[in-house]
């Protein structure tokens, strides 16, 4: 983090349920809206694929929080991508060119993530780190 600041922060609550539901009624339709290939991959490579999913549902929404913009027009699903680290399985995030943008006009240098499942929820909290405005400045989406 090297001195960076934190200037937003996001949280997400999601019922796995909900997103067996998804992928039950839409299938390839919603995979291919809200996660990226890798993503998928990795989800269909485990036991209960759609915790997976919910993780990576949860995160984007978290990021999306932080940015203080919600999904929509600034940034979407396919913006966000949980990448994993193959050594440790720690998750961290890889913007799309369009969110890197809106990173960089922020100011953000870095995206923190975390995730953590139960049988029935996942819940995911992504932090923003500067390196460039003081801490106090106050921030807002572009
Ligand atoms: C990593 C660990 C903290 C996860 O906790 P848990 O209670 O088992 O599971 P949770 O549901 O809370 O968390 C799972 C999520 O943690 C994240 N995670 C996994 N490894 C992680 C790590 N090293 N650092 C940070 N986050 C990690 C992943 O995002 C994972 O979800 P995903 O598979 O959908 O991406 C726990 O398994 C652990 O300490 N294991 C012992 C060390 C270990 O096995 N290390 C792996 C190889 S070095």
């Amino acid at each position: 983090m090297n001195g960076g600041c934190i200037v937003g922060a996001g949280i997400d609550l999601v019922e796995n349920a909900r997103i067996r539901e998804m992928l039950d009624k839409w299938g390839t339709r919603f995979r291919d809206k809200v996660f990226l290939p890798e993503e998928q991959a990795y989800c269909e490579s485990k036991a209960c694929p759609c915790d997976h999913y919910a993780g990576r549902f949860a995160v984007k929404e978290a990021v999306s929080k932080a940015f203080g913009t919600g999904m929509g027009p600034s940034i979407g699903w396919l913006d966000i991508e949980v990448v994993r680290n193959t050594v440790t399985g720690a998750p961290s995030v890889r913007l799309s060119e369009k969110g890197r943008t809106m990173a960089d006009s922020m100011e953000i240098s870095e995206v923190l993530v975390s995730l953590s499942h139960t049988r029935t929820h996942t819940v995911a909290h992504a932090l923003l780190v500067s390196n460039g405005k003081p801490c106090s400045a106050e921030r807002s989406p572009p």
